[in-house]
């Protein structure tokens, strides 16, 4: 939530303190557009003027720092319990609206402002951002829910407040605590873009091939209104608002016209009245220098105008690769390009989305199961990861576990897994001919 207009010159002065973490030369920059197509990071090009706007503002709100009460930032409403105190301070990598960047911010935002969290034993400097679910509830029922790492007991600017961590090293040790990378956000929009009849039709082509590989697969849905599901790491989440709405409050704490209610009640750990972020009918008495009426509708427009990444340049190994991609089957699931429908944003409109995910959710074998289920997707089950920006991460699967693409083919096989006929072809290639599949991952 953006504070009172009082702030302005606080604004300023808050963003060199609260600096986010500068990925640093050595990781590179963000891959440039080739052709005059966008750079990672950048908006979609033939944007209108008034959509150009709406994703500038977007992008600055996307990357304003919440404190409790607005004192310390531009930004108020977070906690009582969070995981980090910006979206993009998780959303970072190559460029804002990415994952994962090469410091975890998290470990500084533990102890900002006099915060007295301990750091979990899963997160580390080096490692991913990550975010934790519990697979039981301490009754042994299903749980499933984010359980937010830190809370504002001690900052500066929550006197008086005083809740506990979970107890991370419990849930380690029962095997209990499981979890979650950020998502990259690059062509959001065309992802959202993309009907229900087309996610289906794509899921009942190439049916022999499928079935002889042991592929099934199928779609999330809303439990409501019966429509497809399609972000989040199990296909979760039916919109890019929702998916906003949902994230301002599990991830900062901050309570909006979509998710008004705080996570966590606990008398003396409320410092706003609900919902913190809101479209204001009172109109024009806060400080907001941006165009839509809520902090959540900017972050909604930032994603949904983000460009898809930007490919590396091809080579003839690549290219071999790609070849490859498609033979061996992994293009099954990981479905190139899906065509998105009419759009009344004419850049989203009627284009190839080259996402490399089929939107569905996939039995992916014991290895990689986390026993969580959310909608239709089992324990077991995850949305094929769109694969476009690949050579641009630094940490993959859901949890993170690894940054070797070697150990991410590897990874799909187990008992179970639908991937478990197309990685014995992939390991029946020849040496060469694997170092080529993954110089075509790497160009994407
Ligand atoms: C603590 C780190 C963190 C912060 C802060 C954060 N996110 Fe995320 N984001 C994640 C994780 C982890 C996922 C994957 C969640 C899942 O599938 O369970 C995710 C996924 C998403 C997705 C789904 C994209 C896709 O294609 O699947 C959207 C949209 C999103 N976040 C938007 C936001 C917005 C908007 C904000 C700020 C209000 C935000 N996030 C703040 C960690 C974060
Ligand atoms: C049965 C469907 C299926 C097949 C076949 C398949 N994948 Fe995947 N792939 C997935 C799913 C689902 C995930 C996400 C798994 C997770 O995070 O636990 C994934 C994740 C990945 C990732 C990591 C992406 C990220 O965001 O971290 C890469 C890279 C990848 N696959 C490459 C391949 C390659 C290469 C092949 C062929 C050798 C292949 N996949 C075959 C379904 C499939």
């Amino acid at each position: 939530m953006h504070r009172t207009c009082l702030c302005v010159f606080l604004l300023v002065s808050s963003t060199s303190a609260f600096a986010q973490h500068d990925p640093g030369p050595d990781r590179g920059s963000p891959r440039a557009g080739t052709n005059g197509s966008p750079s990672t990071g950048d908006p979609l090009s033939n944007l209108t003027s008034g959509e150009s706007t709406a994703f500038s503002s977007g992008k600055l709100t996307f990357q304003e720092v919440d404190s409790v009460t607005g004192k310390l930032s531009a930004g108020s409403g977070l906690g009582p319990r969070f995981n980090m105190d910006s979206c993009s301070g998780c959303h970072a990598f190559p460029a804002i609206g990415g994952s994962s960047p090469p410091a975890n911010p998290q470990i500084a935002v533990a102890t900002r402002a006099g915060a007295r969290n301990t750091v979990p034993s899963f997160l580390s400097l080096s490692g991913p951002v990550r975010e934790v679910r519990f697979v039981k509830t301490p009754t042994g029922a299903a749980d499933g829910g984010v359980h937010d790492l830190f809370t504002i007991t001690g900052r500066s600017d929550a006197v008086g407040c005083n809740v506990a961590q979970p107890n991370f090293a419990a849930e380690v040790a029962a095997n209990n605590a499981v979890f979650r990378i950020p998502t990259p956000l690059f062509g959001s929009g065309l992802i959202e873009a993309i009907d229900d009849a087309t996610i289906m039709d794509n899921k009942a082509a190439n049916a022999t091939q499928k079935a002889a590989l042991g592929i099934a697969g199928h779609e999330n849905r809303n439990g409501n209104d019966g429509s497809l599901t399609r972000f989040g790491w199990k296909a979760q989440n039916k919109s890019l608002f929702i998916f906003a709405g949902e994230a301002y409050n599990v991830e900062q704490g901050v309570t909006n016209d979509v998710f008004p209610n705080e996570r966590d009640s606990t008398a003396g750990c409320l410092f706003n009245p609900t919902p913190e972020d809101h479209i204001d009918v009172n109109g024009g008495t806060r400080f907001r220098p941006t165009t839509t009426p809520s902090d959540i509708i900017d972050f909604v427009f930032f994603m949904r105008f983000l460009a898809p990444p930007a490919r590396g340049p091809s080579t003839s190994s690549s290219g071999n690769g790609e070849d490859l991609f498609t033979s061996t089957g992994c293009a099954l699931c990981h479905t190139p390009s899906l065509k998105t429908s009419g759009s009344v944003t004419a850049a989203l409109s009627n284009k190839d989305a080259n996402l490399f995910s089929d939107l569905l959710v996939h039995n992916m074998g014991s290895g990689l199961a986390d026993g969580i289920s959310q909608g239709f997707a089992a324990g077991n089950e995850f949305r094929t990861a769109p694969l476009w920006g690949l050579g641009q991460r630094l940490f993959f699967l859901h949890d993170g576990r690894t940054s070797d693409l070697t150990v991410v083919v590897a990874a799909h096989a187990s008992p179970g897994s639908e991937a478990n006929g197309v990685i014995a072809k992939f390991n029946a290639l020849t040496a060469q001919q694997k170092q080529d599949l993954l110089q075509f991952l790497r160009s994407l």
